[in-house]
């Protein structure tokens, strides 16, 4: 059985996911297609977590598109999390940041409407074990947005060479759906959005930009809606 142990980022990606890149091509488009997969407007969330916020670069798209009372970011590399703090200031509403893991987290049963866990999963190396505490905290009838990055974009060699996860348990999106399903969560058909976008490919995009027709590819990405039964 795997254990619960924390791979830390690379240094690299620790600076990586600061930069203008990461908030318009990946975190911002992320939030905008998961808002639009959702296909229904959040007017009254009361409480979104963050999980795995890193520096916060999420705190102010989450409250642009879901309007929450309040954003809890969680996050587990102390260094990172102080500097949440700081994000959090640009809010208009209550932003509190915790150091901690998601194996564990220290928030009541059922008192989470909205999770926003983008990019974390693939750096679990008990996936199960943290969907199981996410689904703890969400509201029966709650959703979690999950964003992830598949085996195909993370065995690229430049991505093995800049960024470090844990080693065995990286999925297709087919196999991210099944464990997420597995953990008591429904998804149907419409909640998901696979994809393979310009950062992910081998190539950068950059063939298909000069105009020379690429075949489908396996997804890079996937994109999913996940509730939990009411
Ligand atoms: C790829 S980053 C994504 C950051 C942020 N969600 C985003 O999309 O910009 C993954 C983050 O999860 C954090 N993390 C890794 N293991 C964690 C755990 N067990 N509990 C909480 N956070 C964790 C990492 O430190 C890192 O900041």
């Amino acid at each position: 059985m795997p254990g619960k142990e924390w791979v830390r980022e690379s240094r690299f990606g620790r600076w990586f996911l600061t930069t203008d890149i990461w908030l318009e091509y990946v975190l911002r488009e992320a939030v905008v297609d998961l808002k639009q997969l959702l296909n229904t407007s959040l007017t009254e969330t009361r409480q979104i977590l963050d999980i795995g916020c890193h520096q916060g670069m999420a705190f102010e798209l989450l409250e642009e598109h879901f309007h929450p009372k309040k954003i809890i970011g969680v996050e587990i590399d102390r260094e990172q999390i102080g500097l949440a703090l700081e994000t959090a200031k640009r809010c208009r509403c209550h932003v509190e940041c915790m150091q901690g893991t998601v194996y564990n987290l220290d928030l009541p049963d059922n008192s989470i409407d909205l999770i926003f866990c983008h990019q974390l999963l693939h750096h679990l190396s008990d996936q199960a074990s943290g969907l199981d505490e996410l689904y703890r905290v969400l509201v029966p009838g709650g959703i979690i947005l999950i964003g992830e990055s598949c085996r195909s974009f993370l065995d690229l060699f430049w991505v093995r060479i800049f960024f470090r996860h844990p080693k065995q348990i990286q999925k297709t999106a087919q196999e991210f759906i099944e464990l997420v399903q597995s953990r008591g969560f429904q998804i149907r058909d419409a909640d998901i959005k696979p994809s393979t976008p310009w950062w992910s490919r081998l190539d950068l995009g950059l063939i298909e930009k000069i105009g020379i027709p690429q075949k489908p590819q396996e997804p890079t990405e996937v994109l999913m809606i996940a509730r939990k039964p009411v």
